[in-house]
């Protein structure tokens, strides 16, 4: 079976994670992209080899016949375009974070559930060798009981460019930006555990940067936008407890005068030993002696291997490894975060 694939929004990670993918797979037919910047979307449907292209998703969905959508757009839209395409019987792979409010998010595992529909939220990280090593381990029961965690992204300057920056078009800074990454990552490799109590800041201490010589994301429109708004934090911190006694920390920036290091970093400690991923390694105790060892794992290209197990589930019909209700948890947790830094209180998730 040939997997008729179409792709919205046609920026910066379209480009670098989904059409290369699609148009490389021996199984997908690139069937077309759709962009409400039409000459972006003329000139990525000639470079990747998809047969058509639209000016905006509606046209897409009317004209063609779609298996499955990539959703590649500002976050916001995630939601309205993933429920369009339910309606037109296509399955969706979604960008991150899933949504930008909870209720919305909820709507959309909702809508796939009735339309009887696939909906795979792109945590790429998940995809990453070293990653899966530490699942391993996890599931293995080499770390005993888990108790403690610890998700870190701390950039010391790499603001991303564009609309990014701008709550309404976000949802948040880094917090939804790359916080919804290492959160994720930490939650899947403990096992998915249900949150109990949210505490989180939220804090614009830097904002604006004038530093040269340092690289960022950018939004493909980034040009028009650099000028924009800019009201969202730059640096989140959260602890979260699990109902089954775990506790999270997590700390992620965008700018903070610290080392430079874009890297995510997760700790993950029980009582029988401990892992991290950067530096990978495996913490332990042999005969009374501390044993540390380095995995020896070959780097992959996780959006490839993203991009095949997306494709692998519409095809089989099976259940994706992130389903759209383990986004609705993610987003849970992060509105929470959100909130409690409003209110400078704890919040307790029902
Ligand atoms: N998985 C990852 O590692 C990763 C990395 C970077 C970005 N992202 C996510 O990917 C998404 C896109 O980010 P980006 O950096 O590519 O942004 P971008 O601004 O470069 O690209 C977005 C594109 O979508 C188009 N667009 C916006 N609204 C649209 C709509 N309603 N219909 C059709 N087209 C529309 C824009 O014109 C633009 O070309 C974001 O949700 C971001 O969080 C994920």
């Amino acid at each position: 079976m040939t997997v008729r694939v179409g792709v919205i929004g046609t920026g910066s990670i379209s480009r670098v994670g989904h059409l290369p993918h699609y148009r490389n797979h021996p199984e997908v037919e690139l069937v077309a992209v759709a962009d409400v910047d039409p000459t972006r979307a003329e000139k990525v449907a000639a470079e990747f080899g998809a047969a058509r292209w639209y000016a905006n998703p509606t046209d897409m969905f009317d004209s063609e016949r779609l298996d499955a959508v990539s959703i590649c757009t500002a976050n916001n839209s995630h939601v309205p375009l993933a429920l369009m395409a339910f309606e037109h019987g296509a399955d969706v792979l979604v960008e991150k974070p899933l949504a930008t409010d909870l209720a919305a998010a909820r709507q959309l595992a909702d809508a796939a559930t009735k339309h009887g529909r696939i909906c795979m939220v792109g945590m790429t990280h998940r995809f990453r060798n070293d990653a899966q090593a530490l699942k391993r381990f996890v599931e293995a029961g080499d770390l005993g009981d888990l108790y403690a965690a610890r998700a870190q992204i701390l950039r010391r300057r790499g603001t991303p460019a564009g609309w990014f920056t701008n709550r309404a078009v976000s949802g948040g800074g880094p917090l939804m930006d790359i916080g919804v990454h290492v959160l994720d990552l930490a939650w899947w490799l403990a096992g998915m555990p249900v949150p109990e109590t949210v505490s989180g800041h939220l804090v614009t201490g830097i904002g604006r940067y004038n530093t040269v010589m340092s690289s960022r994301w950018r939004s493909s429109d980034a040009a028009n936008q650099d000028n924009g708004v800019f009201d969202v934090e730059d640096y989140a911190s959260a602890y979260i407890r699990f109902k089954n006694g775990l506790v999270l920390q997590l700390e992620v920036s965008w700018a903070l005068n610290g080392p430079q290091d874009d890297n995510l970093k997760v700790d993950l400690y029980g009582t029988k030993g401990g892992v991290s991923l950067d530096p990978l390694t495996y913490y332990s105790e042999r005969n009374d002696i501390f044993l540390d060892s380095s995995p020896s794992i070959e780097r992959n290209d996780p959006y490839e291997a993203e991009i095949h197990h997306f494709v692998e589930a519409v095809k089989t019909r099976t259940q994706p490894l992130i389903p759209v209700e383990q986004g609705v948890s993610i987003v849970e947790m992060l509105t929470a975060i959100v909130a409690s830094a409003e209110r400078r209180r704890e919040v307790v998730l029902g």
